[in-house]
């Protein structure tokens, strides 16, 4: 799903064929996780839940949940192999970040991905989609100025009609009244409110959460 262009989920079999393609022509593979990785879109990766598996998976934010900084990337072992067979004294694939393996980001992430597992909640994001699905469709479709309403695991967009003075002033008029207005902080891309709750959002907070979008959406009609 590309989310920092307004939450599109891939076209069906748009990935197979992506896949196919590379394979065909001897090219990686990447997907970038950053935001659909770690559970939020009820799978470990979006890889698992659509099916495709490919070269290379950069990842980050849900790695800590958002805790600390920490950013990684997941490799086949051929490409793990390639870097692993140089020289005993060379460091594989040096790279001199500054705060590369920074301890505590790296015991924030072995801390979230131990509550990830013991409070099963990947799995819930995946119960909770329908729920979550229902509740924003429900509370945004109709309203003034909404063209489309979309979600996909535990994210969820609707695009605004732009206003008459300009793209993008709709949303970002609605991300300031949100904030000062309503109390939510929506993060906002062109004329799209997009969503990502916790994956801890219990039912009731998401139906809270739908409705004060609804408010802010009316606010800026
Ligand atoms: C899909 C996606 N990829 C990459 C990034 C940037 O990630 P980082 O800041 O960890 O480099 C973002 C940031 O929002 C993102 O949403």
């Amino acid at each position: 799903m590309a989310g920092s262009t307004g939450v599109l989920p891939p076209p069906k079999g748009y990935l197979q064929k992506l896949r196919a393609i590379c394979d065909k022509h001897n090219i990686l593979l990447i997907f970038d996780e950053v935001i659909t990785g770690f559970g939020r879109l009820g799978h470990a990766f979006a890889a698992e839940r659509y099916g495709v598996i490919p070269d290379m998976i950069t990842f980050a934010k849900g790695v800590t949940s958002g805790a600390a900084p920490m950013g990684g990337v997941l490799v086949r072992k051929g490409i793990f192999d390639a870097f692993m067979n140089g020289p005993d004294h060379v460091i594989e694939l040096f790279h001199g970040y500054t705060y590369s393996g920074h301890p505590m980001a790296a015991a924030a992430g072995l801390a979230a991905l131990e509550i990830y597992k013991e409070e099963g909640l990947f799995e819930r994001a995946k119960t909770l989609e329908p729920v979550f699905a229902d509740a924003m469709m429900d509370a945004w479709k109709g309203l003034p100025n909404v063209l489309d309403v979309r979600t996909l695991g535990l994210v969820a967009a609707v695009d605004l009609a732009a206003a008459p003075d300009g793209a993008g002033k709709r949303a970002y008029a609605a991300m300031e009244t949100g904030f000062h207005d309503h109390d939510i902080m929506l993060r906002v891309t062109g004329d799209t409110i997009a969503i990502t709750p916790p994956l801890t959002v219990s039912e009731s907070q998401v139906g809270e959460i739908a409705e004060r979008v609804a408010k802010v959406i009316r606010a800026v009609a």
